[in-house]
């Protein structure tokens, strides 16, 4: 196992790469993705759906920010999204070439359906097909801040792994991760002591918090994973 420089709960915590490697590599790319692999036990990415109904890795619903483009994920074909040119030399992923590099490394993959502005009816069954085309099924995390989305998730796939995003955690969060036989909620740092902290304590479900990229911000008390940008501050 990799030395993690987390003191003092030493190789307990997970390290997952947050988008990547995405402090050194531009996120949610392929090379970020292999960047990362070296030094963490997972790999969190965001997926869309482009206009004739694809998984691409990208984390907002708009081009703009993160590639030469301009315009809606959702309004662009493919081919369309495969022109543009992220710092220059990188590429929009689909979801399938990311399987495929996960299929040849040992990490588990933590798939964001990014369902937040548009609901892309059907994702969660292309996303299951696709994990399960790889044989994935087992090694892949769901996970979605849209609660439609992870009971439509449950529906379509009774054996898939889910998480339940939050920002700090809800009253409500851990009951709802039961409901719909979650193994995780992924929250940020203020879920430490909430409402919902208190209760999932009662609960089997892990705590896996995002984004942490300083040792300074690490969680008071040891928690199931962090995600992180930084992965190599995190290990050695
Ligand atoms: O999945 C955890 C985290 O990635 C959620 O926020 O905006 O980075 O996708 P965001
Ligand atoms: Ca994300």
């Amino acid at each position: 196992r990799l030395m993690r420089r987390l003191p003092p709960w030493g190789n307990d915590m997970l390290i997952y790469a947050h988008r990547g490697y995405s402090a050194n590599y531009p996120e949610n790319t392929l090379s970020a993705f292999e960047a990362a692999l070296p030094y963490v036990d997972g790999i969190e990415l965001d997926v869309q759906v482009s206009k004739d109904g694809r998984l691409v890795v990208i984390h907002d619903e708009s081009v703009d920010r993160t590639t030469n483009g301009t315009g809606w994920v959702k309004d662009m074909t493919l081919q369309e999204l495969r022109q543009l040119k992220i710092d220059g030399y990188e590429r929009i992923p689909t979801l399938e070439e990311v399987l495929g590099l996960i299929e040849r490394s040992n990490v588990t993959l933590n798939i964001e359906l990014k369902t937040d502005q548009y609901a892309y009816p059907g994702i969660e069954r292309l996303a299951w097909l696709a994990v399960n085309e790889f044989e994935l099924g087992d090694r892949v995390v769901f996970s979605s801040f849209n609660r439609e989305t992870l009971v439509r998730m449950r529906d379509v796939a009774p054996v898939a792994r889910l998480a339940v995003l939050t920002l700090t955690g809800e009253s409500d969060t851990v009951s709802f991760a039961e409901t719909i036989r979650a193994e995780a909620i992924h929250a940020q740092p203020a879920f430490i002591g909430s409402i919902a902290w208190e209760q999932i304590q009662q609960t089997t479900l892990e705590t896996r918090l995002y984004t942490i990229n300083d040792v300074k911000d690490l969680p008071p008390i040891a928690v199931s994973a962090i995600m992180t940008d930084e992965v190599e501050r995190f290990t050695k």
